[in-house]
């Protein structure tokens, strides 16, 4: 039986959350430069939302680019983020046909002008579609995201729109950048590292985590379904005992 038919379709994970990795070593195997990894990933990532969206996932994000990965080479950088403006570019007809709405979340606004551009066009172009949304991380870190919701609130409270006392969980949730979506139930990282690499620090406190060997540019939909099985396998106590559950 392959991995797909061991899926239970009732107890999908609503959101699924992706550290892309393993592009450079991927290359390196192959002789070439981390480039060729990097754009051999775009199959991957097309391969993981089509079969997100087809199973009934509802939220996929992925981890594009982190606010530590301008320290990379020049040339990478400015490869990754022509890369990044031509995947938006041509994936976006793929993303309407396919009724999925893009979404980004992380500082977006230093990203240089052409890839912020592509990318506001991305998420204005699908905004009504409703089947999955496809959230990038760009330009994101956990710290910085929780630092600046720290921010956003404490600025409410010295305007007088907010108390300190009405600060709780679900107050410091909306003023993340992933208001408004449910907490990843999973998360799958490649390449064999098991980091959390300062991705959704706050958002995967409970989430099941998966790691594959798989380098980034061979994950396939196989893959995926292999990791949600896994999660199914799992028992989520939520801090409770088996025979609460
Ligand atoms: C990690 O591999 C990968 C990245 C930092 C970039 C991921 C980007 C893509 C797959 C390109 C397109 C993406 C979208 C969403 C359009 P690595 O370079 O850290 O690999 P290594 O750990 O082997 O060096």
């Amino acid at each position: 039986m392959d991995w797909k038919d061991q899926i239970n379709l009732e107890k999908l994970p609503r959101h699924i959350a992706v550290i892309m990795d393993g592009n450079g070593r991927w290359a390196k195997q192959h002789g070439k430069p981390r480039v060729f990894g990097h754009r051999n990933g775009v199959k991957a990532v097309r391969e993981t939302t089509e079969a997100a969206a087809e199973l009934g996932v509802d939220f996929l994000t992925l981890y594009a680019f982190s606010t530590e990965n301008w320290n990379r080479p020049r040339i990478e950088v400015n490869a990754l983020m022509t890369l990044l403006v031509e995947t938006l570019r041509n994936e976006l007809d793929t993303l309407n046909k396919n009724n999925i709405r893009l979404r980004a979340i992380g500082d977006v606004s230093q990203l240089p002008s052409r890839t912020h551009k592509a990318l506001v066009e991305g998420i204005e172009n699908t905004q009504n579609n409703t089947r999955m949304t496809l959230i990038l991380a760009l330009n994101y870190s956990a710290k910085w995201e929780i630092v600046e919701a720290s921010r956003r609130l404490a600025q409410k409270v010295a305007q007088g729109q907010l108390e300190v006392t009405q600060i709780d969980e679900s107050v410091f949730a909306d003023a993340l950048s992933t208001a408004g979506v449910p907490d990843p139930e999973l998360l799958i990282r490649s390449s064999g590292e098991t980091r959390l690499s300062n991705f959704l620090l706050w958002q995967l406190a409970y989430a099941e985590f998966h790691f594959t060997p798989i380098f980034w540019p061979e994950f396939r939909k196989e893959h995926l379904y292999k990791a949600i099985v896994d999660y199914q396998n799992r028992e989520r106590r939520f801090g409770k005992i088996s025979e609460q559950i």
